[in-house]
């Protein structure tokens, strides 16, 4: 497939996704957000591929948020009765089964910083700035901003964040448990495509079984979210996989997955 907006390449198990509309800052506008739709089903539907990596092109920007332009004259009926955004606040995120790393190489506001919370976790360079500045367009989230900011900074940054519209350095969004990692922005997509490469080498059931258990920690109560992974952990048992996986340990050599 081709891609008028998207860069798409594979490196072995691993599919990189690059935003590609630097001269706008990779803006998410209605066609981009579709290709990704196509570019991550496709990812999700080859079984040679374990692990992706969303990022931008461009050093500027991972993306600086859905596309004002394209936004600007939309009449409201129109976000309304296309329930705008609805596939991507819920429906991307849980479709997507196998693991995705968002490498964030600047700025990611608005949806962009949106997008990059729905990846399972987020690598950013050192340049990246993050912020939900729709306030200041006299709007506001509408790709999970508001919901998944607060789970992954609490209710203190991600209100001031979304109140005053100001962005957030790299290290503060290290400290504040919004990005796993920071790394030079001139090392983010060897880092990114490393950590894929791994997590690709790991059992392909065992990996979606371990983003499934702690995704559970941010839909549910403690209570069901420990049957949950207790349930995961105990189908997981039944796989081929994990039969060669601790024979490997026992026999101290590598595990080779069947993914069965
Ligand atoms: C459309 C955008 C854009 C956007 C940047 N551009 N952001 N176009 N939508 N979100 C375009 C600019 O118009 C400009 O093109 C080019 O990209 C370069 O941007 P500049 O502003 O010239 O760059 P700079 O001065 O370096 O400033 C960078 C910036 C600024 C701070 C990131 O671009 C900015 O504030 N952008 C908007 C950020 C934002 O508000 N995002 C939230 C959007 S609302 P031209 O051709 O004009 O020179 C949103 C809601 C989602 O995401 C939730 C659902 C409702």
């Amino acid at each position: 497939t081709s891609y008028e907006n998207l860069l798409v390449e594979q490196h072995g198990a691993v599919t990189l996704v690059r935003l590609n509309r630097p001269q706008a800052l990779n803006a998410l506008n209605s066609a981009v957000l579709e290709e990704l739709i196509t570019a991550f089903a496709a990812f999700e539907a080859d079984p040679t591929q374990r692990c992706a990596v969303l990022t931008g092109a461009g050093e500027k920007a991972f993306a600086a948020g859905a596309d004002i332009k394209e936004m600007a004259q939309k009449p409201a009926a129109d976000f309304y009765a296309e329930d705008t955004f609805s596939r991507w606040t819920s429906h991307f995120a849980k479709a997507v089964r196998k693991p995705w790393i968002a490498a964030v190489n600047g700025f990611a506001l608005g949806g962009g910083c949106e997008l990059a919370m729905m990846a399972d976790f987020i690598i950013a360079s050192d340049t990246a700035r993050f912020g939900q500045p729709e306030i200041k367009l006299g709007i506001a989230p509408g790709m999970g901003g508001s919901q998944r900011l607060a789970r992954a900074v609490g209710k203190a940054k991600a209100m001031e964040m979304c109140l005053t519209g100001r962005m957030m350095g790299a290290q503060e969004a290290e400290q504040s448990g919004l990005v796993a990692r920071v790394v030079p922005l001139a090392n983010l997509l060897d880092e990114a495509l490393k950590t894929a490469a791994e997590i690709a080498a790991m059992s392909p059931l065992a990996a979606i079984a371990n983003k499934e258990m702690v995704q559970a920690a941010f839909e549910t109560t403690l209570d069901q979210g420990l049957l949950i992974e207790r349930r995961i952990f105990q189908v997981l048992t039944a796989t081929q996989d994990r039969l060669e996986g601790m024979a490997a340990f026992i026999e101290k050599r590598p595990a080779v997955w069947q993914g069965k």
